[in-house]
């Protein structure tokens, strides 16, 4: 059994380990982390359905106490009464600071056991066993952890590293056909934003996981190491998603986040040459199509421009936004709201 280690050096250091059929040995991967203590796992109902007795088993074998929680399936579920309750069960399950908490699943799993670890009393070690694409490439990654308040997504969290990430992409073998296509839209994202090998290197969803995770996990380990509080270079990884948010809140979450930033990153590639960059639109379009994404903007420009304005990024009257440069280059690029309105309006009717 291969796997590739990826070494985090951050305001806490830890490995994301990656590779297939992996999830047997996580006893033997978490014991010079944790020791022996109690383990708190948090999981959804699909991902417990498929994987809840075998996670359990080899946890147990490999001498662990655990205290399972599991939460319907879904964004809706990473929320403030869930958080509560989850805690609330930590405590019943007496869980002391030498304890940790495991999270198994997508990024909605993920987000939320993190900040219940940064929480529960005032900190205890969490390992990030992450199920989907998203998980694997993106959230388990950089210690954002959050819920979704009734005021918007993500509006309350914590920057807490995990001790360990553990990925094994065997996991993904069950995941829906559209999950699956959600996390590659961050991984051309990735591709566009830094690295233009591993994008020319993406034709299909058919490509090399373990090998196309670990250079995505390089990435935002590069990009974490660089920006870890996420007050400069760390933005970049925002490629398609200040537009893309707009989009799937205007959907009312109807357009998934993956398909929302396939079209965010369209529209991002569009408003580059009214910045004076090149225009990869087409190109960028063509990929986009190729793994099966309708880039179709049915909101004008005013309904964009007016959800954007809500956006947590938004400083004042300025606004960050990330265009291309080339595939593999993006940068950075501040523009008044009244700019961003006036060149939405030359993108979208
Ligand atoms: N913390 C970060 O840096 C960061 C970055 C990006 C996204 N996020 C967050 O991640 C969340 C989205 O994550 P996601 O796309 O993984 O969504 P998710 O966790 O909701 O998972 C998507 C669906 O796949 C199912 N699933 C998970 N693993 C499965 C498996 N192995 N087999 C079958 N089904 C499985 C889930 O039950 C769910 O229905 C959002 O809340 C977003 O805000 C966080």
């Amino acid at each position: 059994m291969i796997y590739k280690t990826i070494k985090v050096e951050a305001s806490s250091c830890y490995e994301i380990i990656i590779g297939r059929d992996i999830l047997s040995r996580i006893g033997e991967f978490i014991r010079p982390l944790l020791g022996n203590c109690r383990v708190a796992l948090l999981t959804d109902s699909t991902v417990d359905e498929i994987y809840g007795e075998r996670i359990i088993e080899y946890l147990s074998a490999a001498g662990y106490a655990v205290d399972k929680f599991v939460i319907p399936s879904g964004e809706a579920s990473k929320c403030a009464d869930n958080l509560l309750e989850f805690l609330n069960f930590m405590a019943d399950c007496k869980l002391t600071r030498s304890d940790a908490v495991i999270a198994f699943g997508g990024g909605v799993v993920g987000d939320m056991a993190g900040l219940s670890a940064a929480l529960y009393l005032r900190g205890v070690k969490y390992i990030q066993i992450p199920t989907t694409l998203l998980a694997a490439v993106d959230s388990s990654v950089g210690g954002k952890t959050a819920i979704d308040i009734p005021a918007g997504k993500n509006l309350v969290g914590a920057f807490y590293q995990p001790s360990l990430v553990c990925c094994d992409t065997a996991l993904m073998d069950t995941l829906d056909a559209s999950v699956f296509r959600d996390g590659c839209a961050e991984v051309i994202k990735y591709g566009v934003i830094l690295d233009k090998e591993l994008y020319a290197n993406l034709r299909c969803v058919d490509f090399d996981r373990e090998s196309v995770v670990a250079r995505c996990v390089e990435i935002k380990r590069d990009v974490v190491q660089q920006d870890e509080f996420d007050n400069g270079v760390r933005g970049l990884l925002n490629f398609g998603h200040t537009f893309g948010h707009a989009i799937e809140k205007m959907s009312n979450f109807e357009v998934s986040h993956g398909a929302a930033v396939a079209k965010g990153m369209i529209i991002a590639a569009r408003m580059a040459p009214l910045c004076g960059l090149c225009d990869v639109s087409q190109e960028l379009g063509k990929l986009l199509g190729e793994f099966g994404f309708n880039l179709d903007c049915k909101y004008t420009a005013d309904e964009l421009y007016d959800a954007i304005l809500s956006d947590k990024k938004r400083r004042g009257d300025n606004i960050t936004v990330v265009l291309p440069r080339s595939i593999g280059e993006c940068i950075l690029v501040t523009l008044t709201v009244e700019e961003l309105h006036d060149k939405l309006k030359q993108i979208l009717l």
